[in-house]
């Protein structure tokens, strides 16, 4: 069978920085408080009305795509991973077709948040190792800051996410023990709502729109978007921080150890680990757990705040364009969030 390989990567971050002091002047936090239980000191947001989440995933991908010495009309499939989609529906793959005029091949767009861009890499991976498709394009890209929550009530979110795009492109090598080794996906639903963008949403029936609109809720069954709801913020992500940082702080380490047993490695064999970039603590944690040193792990947390299905392909980009990624390295990659979904890689670079 065939191996795959990343032939190209870049990445997008909008030009608007915000800092921490910035969101100080808006809701009731400090530079302080973000620093010490993140490690954020700024993080990007995009404009809005001008760029989206398909558009920065755009810029990402021609990127991607020159680097990997294909046009896109050579691009076979796209995957595109986000929570934070330009629509409901459709999916964000098909704009980002559309911008980039690769019309007419498949466009799959997945929801695994944090772990999506791994979930991708492993769909990347099946298609051209079976020898469906020889140009895979998969792109993360999020556009968090136009559904955050900006008073004191959701600052232990907002002041966690940031927006910008990563993208890679995935295709055959004939090398053996080159690229993409293995990858290990994983799920448990039990922790579905302990971080979860809840309304609206068909689980309780909730339109958007307001009673006082006079939608006939009788004739079709649902409860409607209150007033209430809306002082409530219920519109707003939730997330239930320590039993998040609870499980990541053993999940990361426990999918990393199950890649390096798969390939007979051990953590001191890796030159690089890139880990999505949740929360500095817990990247810091888990390198402790594997008796990594710093220049082993790529953090920039501090700059971007966690971009969730970008945050991966951010890191592993500035890691490459560093010279800290090098022909020949051997690369983890590891994930861990909503759903609660957790997942790793290991690639010979
Ligand atoms: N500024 C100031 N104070 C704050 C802020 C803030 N931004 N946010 C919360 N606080 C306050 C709380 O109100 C609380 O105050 P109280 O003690 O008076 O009640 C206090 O700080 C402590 O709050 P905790 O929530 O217990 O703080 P914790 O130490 O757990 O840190 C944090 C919160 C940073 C969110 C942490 O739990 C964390 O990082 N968890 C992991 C989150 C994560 O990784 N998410 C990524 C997944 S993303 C995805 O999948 C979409």
């Amino acid at each position: 069978m065939l191996q795959s390989k990343i032939a190209g990567i870049g990445f997008y971050v909008p030009e608007k920085v915000v800092t921490n002091h910035d969101l100080a002047k808006i809701m009731d936090t400090s530079d302080e408080w973000i620093q010490e239980r993140t490690g954020i000191v700024e993080r990007r947001y995009a404009e809005k009305h001008k760029e989206t989440t398909s558009t920065m995933g755009a810029k990402a991908a021609e990127i991607a795509i020159e680097r990997a010495g294909i046009t896109p009309k050579e691009v076979d499939f796209i995957i595109f991973a986000t929570l934070s989609p330009d629509y409901y529906f459709p999916g964000s793959g098909v704009l980002l077709q559309r911008a980039l005029g690769m019309n007419g091949i498949g466009a799959l767009d997945i929801r695994n948040q944090c772990s999506g861009f791994i979930y991708g890499l492993s769909i990347a991976d099946q298609f051209v190792k079976t020898g469906m498709y020889k140009n895979v394009l998969l792109v993360g890209a999020e556009f968090h800051s136009c559904g955050l929550d900006f008073t004191t009530r959701g600052r232990n979110v907002s002041v966690i996410f940031g927006d910008g795009a990563g993208a890679v492109v995935i295709q055959p090598t004939a090398e053996k023990n080159k690229g993409i080794l293995s990858t290990h996906l994983h799920a448990d639903g039990e922790y579905a709502e302990k971080l979860a963008y809840i309304n609206p949403g068909s689980h309780g029936g909730v339109h958007l729109g307001t009673e006082k609109y006079g939608y006939p809720e009788q004739e079709f069954g649902g409860i409607f978007f209150t007033d209430k709801m809306y002082e409530d913020g219920d519109y707003y992500p939730n997330m239930e921080g320590q039993a998040v940082f609870k499980l990541a702080v053993t999940k990361f380490p426990e999918v990393i150890n199950e890649a390096l047993a798969q390939n007979g490695y051990k953590a001191s064999d890796l030159d690089m680990f890139v880990p999505h970039q949740a929360n500095l603590r817990i990247s810091q944690l888990v390198q402790r757990q594997l008796g990594l040193p710093d220049e082993k792990v790529w953090n920039n947390i501090q700059k971007y705040g966690n971009t969730t299905a970008a945050s991966i392909p951010i890191a592993l980009c500035e890691a490459w364009e560093a010279g800290k990624v090098k022909e020949g390295d051997l690369v983890c990659l590891a994930a861990f969030g909503s759903g609660f979904t957790w997942a790793s890689s290991l690639i010979r670079w």
